[in-house]
């Protein structure tokens, strides 16, 4: 059973030493739910999810998590309130085994109940049982990227922080590590998941958050924004008037 949490973000600034990347992001993700962070490169989409977990240099606001703010607070902080990222590219160790990769996984995070936590990612992803004695890097794109997140459900989070696990998988791997995200979510994590891959991610998730120039442009259901009007919001941050719109399909017609 997972306790309630809501993650409240509140005009939260961060950047990098004297550069300002966050300017004031205001974002809630209500426990269970499933947000896709989209927006064009460069809009802060790392950026934010770097800042949840810590790692980036915190200018102001707030990010309440479980009865506490954990602005500026250390990754291992965050870790340890149930909070799990799993970062962009591959970061597991290639010449270790599958189970080799667990432990070591599971050591960083406490020192007892290895074995139990092991079996409990096993359990979630029986495809890794299989592989359990292949070397990380001797696996495909897609079994790594599942080993990424299953290194990070090892902490047994109960939001986990997920940026661009796409990125270089063929279709079919990108359609399985979705599923395991969505079984993920059915098991009470939510699940915060910055994609370029924008139709995939409208397919999936409950909410669509765009930002851009570090600041929320859009927030909501996917059913709610056409691919077009995405387009538009990625490329000038605002959706074309109605006016605009008849203007383009007159142009077309010509
Ligand atoms: N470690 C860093 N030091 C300084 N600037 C950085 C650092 N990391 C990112 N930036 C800058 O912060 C801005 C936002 O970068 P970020 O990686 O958050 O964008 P993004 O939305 O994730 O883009 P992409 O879609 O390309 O991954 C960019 O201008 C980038 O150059
Ligand atoms: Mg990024």
């Amino acid at each position: 059973m997972v306790a309630d949490n809501t993650l409240s973000i509140r005009d939260l600034r961060a950047g990098y030493a004297s550069l300002d990347i966050l300017n004031g992001v205001t974002l809630d993700i209500p426990q269970g739910q499933f947000v896709a962070l989209m927006g064009p490169n460069g809009a802060g989409k790392s950026t934010l999810l770097k800042t949840i977990f810590g790692m980036t240099q915190h200018k102001g606001g707030n990010i309440g998590w479980n009865g506490g703010d954990i602005a500026g607070k250390t990754s291992r902080h965050v870790l340890g309130q149930g909070i799990s990222y799993v970062p962009q590219g591959r970061c597991n160790f290639p010449l270790m085994t599958v189970q080799e990769n667990l432990e070591m996984a599971a050591y960083t995070i406490r020192d007892a109940g290895v074995k139990s936590d092991r079996d409990y990612v096993y359990d979630l992803f029986p495809a890794l049982k299989t592989r359990r004695s292949t070397l990380a890097g001797n696996m495909s794109g897609g079994e790594q990227q599942l080993l990424e997140v299953a290194m990070a459900v090892l902490q047994r989070p109960k939001l986990l922080l997920v940026d661009e696990p796409s990125v270089g998988l063929s279709p079919a791997a990108i359609g399985v590590v979705f599923k395991e995200l969505i079984r993920l979510q059915k098991e009470g994590l939510s699940i915060l998941l910055v994609e370029q891959n924008t139709r995939k991610a409208m397919e999936v998730a409950d909410r669509a958050v765009i930002l851009r120039l570090g600041e929320v442009i859009w927030d909501g259901r996917p059913a709610d924004i056409s691919h077009d009007e995405l387009g538009d919001l990625f490329l000038t941050g605002r959706m074309r008037t109605e006016h605009e719109t008849s203007r383009h399909k007159e142009t077309l017609s010509v």
